[in-house]
């Protein structure tokens, strides 16, 4: 089985994806966090990065009072290399199984599930080993949700099927604001734009591998 990456993320016109340090930020409108939701509905296992588990402390589940229906919630994925996932962290709560990827030797987080891999010379996990460890638990779909670092990581390393990224009529603008990208400027080969959608009161813009 192979695991097919989806990457979301909202961001302002100005390309930033959430405020400077730990405060969250809301982009999307009513449509598209329905949209979203439908979306985690439909995938098998959402990953963030423990960045944005330290900044938003989301808690990945589906809220079925945004699709109008009830909805299995997928496996929660965190990449932390070393551990700092908060103990009384939401994505550690009993609603869905998570688990952890880390670098680290030993260390737990209950209830979820620990993996190690390998780590780059900057300490980031090595993602194959990442994506081959979600194969092993039969993820089939994998949603990408964030934050910054690691939709460059997923990017940079050309991970990903299909890119959705909603714009929203906001401008941030305030110096150190994640941004959507940072990094050696990369070219998206391989994907393929479709046709732009209106989103309330966004854009959605879309590219999949053919
Ligand atoms: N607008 C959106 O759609 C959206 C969605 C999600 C988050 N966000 C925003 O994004 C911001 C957080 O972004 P962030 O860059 O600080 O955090 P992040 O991407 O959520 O997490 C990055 C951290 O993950 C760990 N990591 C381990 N292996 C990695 C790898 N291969 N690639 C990338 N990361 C790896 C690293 O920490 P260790 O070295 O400790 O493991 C790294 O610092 C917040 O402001 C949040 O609100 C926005």
């Amino acid at each position: 089985m192979a695991v097919r990456v989806h990457l979301n993320f909202a961001m302002s016109l100005d390309g930033c994806i959430g405020l400077p340090g730990p405060r969250p930020l809301q982009l999307s409108g009513p449509e598209d966090l329905k949209r979203v939701h439908e979306l985690r509905a439909s995938c098998d296992a959402i990953l963030v990065g423990v960045g944005t588990v330290l900044a938003d402390d989301p808690k990945l589940t589906v809220k079925t009072e945004l699709i109008g229906r009830r909805a299995k919630n997928p496996l929660r994925v965190v990449l932390d290399a070393s551990l700092r996932t908060p103990a009384g962290s939401k994505v550690l709560s009993p609603d869905a199984p998570t688990v952890v990827f880390t670098g680290r030797k030993g260390g737990a987080l209950p209830p979820a599930e620990i993996v190690r891999v390998a780590a780059d010379e900057h300490g980031f996990l090595d993602l194959n080993a990442v994506i081959a460890g979600l194969d092993k638990r039969r993820v089939g779909a994998l949603l990408v949700e964030g934050g910054a670092t690691t939709i460059a990581s997923f990017l940079r390393e050309r991970l990903v099927d299909e890119l959705t990224v909603f714009v929203a009529p906001m401008l941030v603008g305030l110096p150190g604001a994640p941004r959507a990208f940072t990094g050696e400027p990369i070219a998206l080969d391989g994907l393929k734009l479709g046709e732009p959608r209106r989103v309330g009161t966004g854009v959605l813009l879309r590219w999949t591998r053919p």
